[in-house]
């Protein structure tokens, strides 16, 4: 069990997480955190108060501040704004980087030696502007995506295979946005390979459905964006290095080289431990996959250079 752990942003995603990690008992403290005056405060003592029924000891505690989070070893990033009418996406990258810009310069004042665990959006470019922002090494810097967009593409291969969604084993890497890679190659039913258990139409429309994921929940919603998976995503990132699992998750994590790609963030199978990144695993790609993963790396790309 950690000592405290520090979420950032209140909203959907954020006091979801907040919940996720008290129920799981994964520090004596949580910090919730916002810029909107009571909401934390709010959202926090509300979440305090379901510990007697739960049975959890971890005192949440919401804030408009920094200075509780001092020392926390993880903080979760959700803050951030969502696109709203007449907002450009690069405005809204640039809105969501001023954000998780200044976030980051705060986790570095009060916890220099904390992990980071991003979730705002635009994912991979959020995770290079923490840790451009943050000065911390590619170990403590980490975006969440690919565990959500997996964990998507299980839950509708469980549902056409008819088996738990336990026995799926599978791995989407690559951004988070429609150019996410579904690696079909390594898909398997309790080791039995997907392509004899579903026909390839199928699993096509399944691997689109995934890719567009996010944007299914939001034509529902219509207000906001998914958050119950998102959240579970988040603390069983954080959960790996709590308990320092060594779990080999895909994330999205600074490259040096790995999959012949440089300095740019890209969902990978990385190993996640108390050191935060602990490696990164190469695993062998199809021709057709290798190039996808690429062109998902260069859409990344492209949304970085729309910061200037
Ligand atoms: P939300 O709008 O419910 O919550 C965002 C919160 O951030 C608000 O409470 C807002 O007051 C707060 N905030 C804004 N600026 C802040 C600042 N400077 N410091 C602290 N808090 C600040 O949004 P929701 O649904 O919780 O989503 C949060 C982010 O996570 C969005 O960017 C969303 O696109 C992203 N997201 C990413 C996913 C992924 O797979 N990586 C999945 C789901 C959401
Ligand atoms: C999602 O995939 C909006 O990125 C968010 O649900």
């Amino acid at each position: 069990m950690l000592q405290k752990i520090a979420v950032v942003g209140a909203g959907h995603v954020g006091a979801t997480a907040a919940q996720r990690l008290a129920e799981k008992h994964l520090a004596r403290t949580v910090i919730l955190i916002d810029i909107v005056e009571g909401i934390p405060q709010g959202k926090g003592l509300d979440q305090w108060e379901s510990a007697p029924i739960e049975g959890f000891d971890t005192r949440v505690i919401g804030s408009n501040g920094y200075e509780e989070a001092a020392g926390a070893e993880v903080f979760v990033v959700t803050a951030g704004i969502a696109r709203k009418p007449g907002m450009s996406r690069d405005d809204l990258v640039k809105t969501n980087a001023g954000i998780v810009g200044s976030v980051a310069r705060d986790i570095k004042r009060v916890a220099p030696k904390s992990i980071i665990v991003v979730v705002s959006n635009p994912l991979d470019v959020m995770c290079h502007v923490a840790m451009k922002e943050s000065g911390f090494p590619r170990e403590r810097v980490l975006g969440m995506a690919g565990v959500l967009d997996t964990a998507r593409y299980r839950s509708f291969l469980a549902e056409a295979a008819d088996v738990s969604v336990e026995d799926i084993q599978a791995m989407v890497l690559g951004g988070h946005g429609d150019t996410m890679v579904p690696l079909i190659s390594y898909t398997t039913v309790s080791g039995i390979p997907i392509t004899q258990l579903i026909a390839q139409d199928i699993l096509d429309a399944i691997v689109d459905r995934t890719r567009k994921g996010g944007a299914e929940i939001v034509g529902l919603l219509k207000t906001g964006s998914a958050y119950y998976a998102p959240s579970a995503a988040a603390v069983q990132m954080v959960e790996a290095i709590a308990l320092d699992k060594k779990r080999i998750l895909p994330c999205s994590a600074w490259l040096t080289g790995e999959y012949g790609l440089n300095d740019v963030f890209c969902g990978v199978p990385c190993k996640l431990g108390r050191n935060g990144l602990e490696g990164i695993i190469e695993v062998i790609l199809t021709d057709a996959e290798r190039k996808d993963l690429h062109a998902s790396a260069d859409a990344v790309r492209e949304t970085i250079q729309a910061l200037g």
